[in-house]
């Protein structure tokens, strides 16, 4: 039986099992969640158990992490294969068509958080390596597996896990199955990921909610003033005016310039997909050079006053946003964290009290776009997919890819079964089956392709 076959003859019972991995709630960022988080460790160690990796779970801190080995001889390539099972909060469910935690198929998809982010795809990852196992006995590389339950909470705990386990983990290149492909038709290898620096704003007036009649427009209304300040971050040409945020940035080379222009580009369907009547956006850049390769500072959310039925009529005593900047590669973070800071508390009236609370991030990565590795998992993707894979590169971020290339020296093949409209942190997550096969097959070949460069 060949590794293909496999997947067809075990088709159900593999969807039953992702179902079931689904049906966890793993929310990392959420405390309630916890004894979930740590269930859905233990549902892939077992599992991963069960297909003949060795395989322990590792507490830390935080959520736990889940590692496996496959080694089969010292002299062949080392795959260190990286994907996270936790997810991000459902809200809001009433924007569900089915349960986030109820995995069901409509149309062609699979609907549930975490089905596409990243469950689904590293499910998809290690269901191509036992297929490889079961038919042939063993596997042509020795494989590392790393799961963690803390991605989408800036994975804290994971780099020092890594420092402190860098025998354990040594490897010859990392495969992550968490991005996307470029469209239904057109897989992709992506070659960068925007890195990204998070922020939280407390804007502080009167020491308690106070009457808007008796005192407004004699004092400073938080919600006001944290509208305005959010408001000075970008000039008129869509720039982020933080002084020095640029400072970093390196300019797009011409290969990317001219790569991005060959890629199938609508502005009129980008629109339509999101509901928009027009885009928005930095002077001088494509919307791909736009959301892949420039930095950006943008609210996530932004809290105060009364938000309750009918009217009140307060000057709420105080206001908080959220805040993240994507960066991009050579951007630092904490350099960016201070700056940020910096400017905000040079723009605050002295009307009201500012807090910026800095949580950090993580860097920007471009990976080689050329080299026996890329050339390998080319040739995966296509016999997975059935069509040669183009360049392009993320908006998103992956907090450990950066760390992998410090800590480990690794370089990391970014390759993704996902698609652009499958809902990753909105409602109704979303998997279409077929790119679930697609990835199961393109993860059987790929250990095959790998096997054939030269260590
Ligand atoms: N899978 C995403 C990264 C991604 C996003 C890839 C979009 C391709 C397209 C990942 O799980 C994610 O969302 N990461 C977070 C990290 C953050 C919380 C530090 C992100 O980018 O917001
Ligand atoms: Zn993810």
């Amino acid at each position: 039986m060949t590794p293909f076959t496999y997947l067809k003859k075990t088709e159900k019972q593999r969807m039953k099992d992702l179902f079931t991995l689904l049906e966890i709630p793993s929310v990392s960022a959420k405390s309630e969640h916890k004894k979930d988080i740590a269930d859905c460790a233990k549902w892939l160690n077992n599992h991963l158990k069960s297909i003949g990796f060795k395989s322990r779970v590792y507490k830390t801190p935080g959520h736990p992490i889940v590692y496996a080995e496959y080694m089969v001889d010292k002299k062949l390539p080392t795959v260190l294969y990286y994907g996270h099972y936790d997810v991000q909060p459902p809200e809001p469910l009433e924007l569900w068509n089915s349960p986030p935690f109820k995995p069901v198929i409509r149309a062609g998809y699979i609907y549930a958080r975490g089905a596409c982010d990243d469950k689904g795809q590293t499910f998809a990852q290690i269901k191509g390596l036992e297929a490889v196992i079961k038919t042939t006995g063993t596997l042509p590389v020795n494989i590392k597996f790393l799961i963690e339950g803390e991605e989408e909470t800036h994975s804290v705990n994971l780099p020092k896990f890594i420092r402190q386990n860098k025998k354990m983990l040594k490897g010859d290149i990392v495969v992550v199955s968490d991005t996307a492909q470029f469209n239904k038709n057109l897989p992709a290898v992506t070659y960068g990921l925007r890195g990204i620096a998070s922020v939280e704003i407390f804007v502080y007036g009167p020491n308690r909610d106070v009457h808007s009649g008796s005192f407004g427009g004699a004092i400073a209304n938080p919600v006001n003033v944290l509208c305005s300040m959010v408001g000075q971050l970008h000039d008129k040409n869509g720039k982020v005016t933080i002084p020095g945020f640029y400072k970093d940035v390196k300019n797009l080379t011409k290969w990317e310039r001219a790569q991005f222009k060959k890629l199938p580009y609508k502005a009129s369907d980008y629109k339509k997909a999101l509901g928009l009547n027009d885009l928005q956006g930095e002077k001088g850049y494509s919307t791909y050079e736009r959301a892949w390769t420039r930095p950006t500072c943008d609210v996530n959310g932004i809290k105060g006053g009364y938000q309750g039925e009918g009217a009140k009529t307060i000057i709420p005593s105080m206001a908080s946003c959220k805040i993240t900047m994507r960066l991009v590669p050579n951007q630092d973070p904490k350099d960016i964290c201070n700056r940020f800071e910096k400017f905000f508390l040079k723009i605050a009236p002295k009307s009201v009290r500012v807090k910026v609370d800095k949580h950090g991030g993580a860097k920007g990565v471009v990976v080689p776009t050329d080299g026996p590795w890329l050339e390998a998992s080319g040739r995966a993707i296509k016999a997975g997919f059935g069509k040669a894979p183009v360049f392009m590169r993320e908006g998103g971020s992956i907090p450990i890819v950066g760390d992998f290339k410090e800590i480990l020296g690794l370089d990391t093949l970014l390759i993704g079964f996902g698609q652009q409209d499958d809902n990753i942190h909105s409602p109704n997550e979303r998997f279409r089956i077929i790119d679930f096969e697609r990835g199961c097959k393109t993860s059987a070949v790929l250990p095959v392709e790998l096997a054939k460069v030269k260590k």
